[in-house]
């Protein structure tokens, strides 16, 4: 049945990390050209859009978050005229793209931040960023006790004397956004783009734009006291209420254009209530449900974050969007792999602990994605939760690349882990990531054994990851119960989440660690793992209709 509702309450989302889905000429680093000739694959799957993380011109400093041109492509991923190419062929085939953008900040080579050096300290060019004197004798100290996000101090001094602001690596200096010139640029930049056909934005670290004018310290907080590890209420430059007239503004340029253009928020907030405040009316259209994916796998938990963010969302008119993986978190095919998997500390790394059972983590992934796909609202797939990718967490210490590595003076290994290319097909690496005659080995190496995951030896095989993902994305949409709309919870035993989709619809998770029998049904939709008997094992899930 046609659908009025509008795409964005409802897509299925599958987030494309550039670098690591395909590699078209063989340089061993996946390019824009690699995604084009995947999109027969990516529409069989039945996925409604892409989200492509940064393509833009970048010394790739932080994967291409570090952007020195936003009106130009990186010679490592291909040309303008390839992102064209990539938008228009991607439309034809019914799917939308969405680039990232990146106001928070942008690279050290960036043409603003190289006349800010050379202008020297007071001049205007010095404006558009966040330099400061900085304090103690000479001015030896940084301006304030701020922390980067990768470790170490967020201030780095210039042979001048100045200190400038970076929440993440000092090679991505923060933007001043009370200075009007950044606004009128990141305008003209969207314009730019969204005259070039793109469907809408993912905001990265949209909640970190405002920053309090005078830059007071943090509080010191009893307990860990990395800087990042406190609420957010007030802090001075995480999840400030300026932010919201930032978007407000992005939200009318979107609505100039036609085809409903959809924002979606990277913003880490401390309640489903602030994490509702992006999405107002008049505000962004989507953010992301971080809380899902910080949930353990636990029934009650899982709940309790599913009823937040329903209830707060459904408050504001804005529908929900969940996620369990992106290139920023471990694989949660790993994160599930342990026998209790921790709830996430918010604005902490995730650090795994205990044994790792892979298949436990792989049956967990699969009723997970049942789970996700069967909530209310939108959902993104990261490149491989469809192969049910783990996280790759040996990889050599010389092949990592992400600046947490070094920043955080080797104690964390960032997140390469969950970074390597992907494989597509064959029995030995590159695995089809990059063609047979490639002159470099994959920029990250490929486990030996993803052969067995690879997209061609999972095509067909109806007990694995991608098709349970093919089938379900199949099943949404020709349901009419699922996608945009609510839930009703139906009462379950301690340990199982049992949810209702008008009409017709019924999700059962098993999280406990006794079989379940199945309620009254008419038919199986879909079933996570085999079913015997009625009994639904743990760690399953299925879908019925009733
Ligand atoms: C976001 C991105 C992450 C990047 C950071 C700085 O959190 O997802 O990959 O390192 O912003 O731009």
């Amino acid at each position: 049945m046609p659908s009025t509702t509008p795409w964005w309450r409802s897509a299925v989302i599958y987030q494309v990390y550039v670098r690591s889905f395909a590699d078209s000429n063989g340089d061993g680093v996946g390019d824009i050209a690699g995604i084009r000739s995947r999109l027969p694959y990516l529409e069989s799957l039945g996925v409604d859009a892409l989200w492509i993380n940064p393509w833009y011109k970048s010394p790739m400093a932080d994967g291409g978050y570090d952007v020195a041109d936003f009106r130009a492509v990186d010679p490592l991923f291909g040309t303008l005229a390839d992102a064209e190419q990539l938008i228009a062929d991607a439309h034809e085939h019914g799917i939308r793209v969405i680039p990232d953008i990146v106001p928070n900040h942008t690279s050290d080579q960036h043409a603003w931040f190289q006349q800010a050096l050379a202008a020297g300290p007071g001049s205007p060019e010095r404006e558009r960023y966040i330099f400061r004197p900085g304090r103690g004798p000479d001015g030896v100290d940084p301006p304030n006790n701020w922390v980067s996000c990768f470790g170490g101090p967020a201030w780095t001094r210039l042979p001048d004397g100045d200190w400038y602001l970076h929440l993440y690596a000092p090679e991505q200096p923060d933007l001043n956004w009370q200075h009007p010139e950044v606004h009128t640029e990141f305008e003209s930049i969207l314009r730019f783009w969204f005259s070039r056909g793109v469907d809408g934005f993912r905001i990265d670290v949209a909640h970190g734009l405002a920053k309090d004018p005078e830059l007071p310290d943090l509080p010191l907080l009893p307990g860990p006291t990395d800087g990042q590890s406190r609420p957010f209420a007030q802090h001075p430059h995480w999840d400030r209420d300026e932010v919201h007239d930032i978007y407000r503004t992005w939200r009318k340029i979107a609505d100039e254009f036609d085809g409903e253009r959809a924002f979606v928020a990277e913003a880490w907030a401390d309640t489903p209530e602030r994490l509702a405040a992006y999405v107002r009316p008049g505000g962004l259209h989507t953010a992301f449900n971080f809380d899902f994916l910080m949930a353990s796998w636990d029934a009650e938990d899982l709940r309790t974050v599913i009823d937040d963010s329903l209830a707060m969302l459904i408050g504001v008119g804005a529908p929900a969007t969940w996620v369990l993986s992106n290139h920023d978190v471990m694989r949660h095919t790993s994160r599930y792999a342990r026998k209790n998997v921790a709830r996430w500390v918010p604005n902490q790394r995730y650090q795994p602990e205990g044994d790792i059972d892979l298949e436990l983590g792989t049956r967990r992934a699969r009723a997970a994605a049942l789970l996700m796909l069967a909530l209310p609202g939108g959902a993104y797939i990261y490149q491989g939760d469809e192969l049910g990718l783990p996280e790759v967490e040996d990889l050599p210490e010389a092949d990592l690349q992400d600046p947490i590595w070094e920043r955080s003076g080797h104690t964390d290994r960032g997140r390469d882990g969950c970074r390597v290319p992907i494989p597509w097909s064959g029995q030995s690496a590159p695995f089809g990531f990059s063609p047979a005659d490639a002159s470099a080995e994959p920029w990250l190496p490929q486990p030996a054994n993803w052969s067995e995951r690879s997209v061609e030896a999972q095509t067909g095989d109806e007990t694995s990851m991608l098709e349970l993902y093919r089938t379900a994305l199949q099943l949404r949409r020709e349901h009419s119960a699922l996608g945009d709309g609510t839930l009703a919870w139906v009462e379950a035993p301690a340990g199982v989440l049992t949810f209702r989709r008008d009409p017709g619809f019924l999700c059962v998770v098993n999280l406990s660690d006794e079989p379940y029998r199945l309620p009254e049904h008419t038919a199986t939709l879909l079933a996570s793992g085999p079913i015997t008997d009625g009994l639904l094992d743990p760690d399953h899930a299925i879908w019925l209709q009733v």
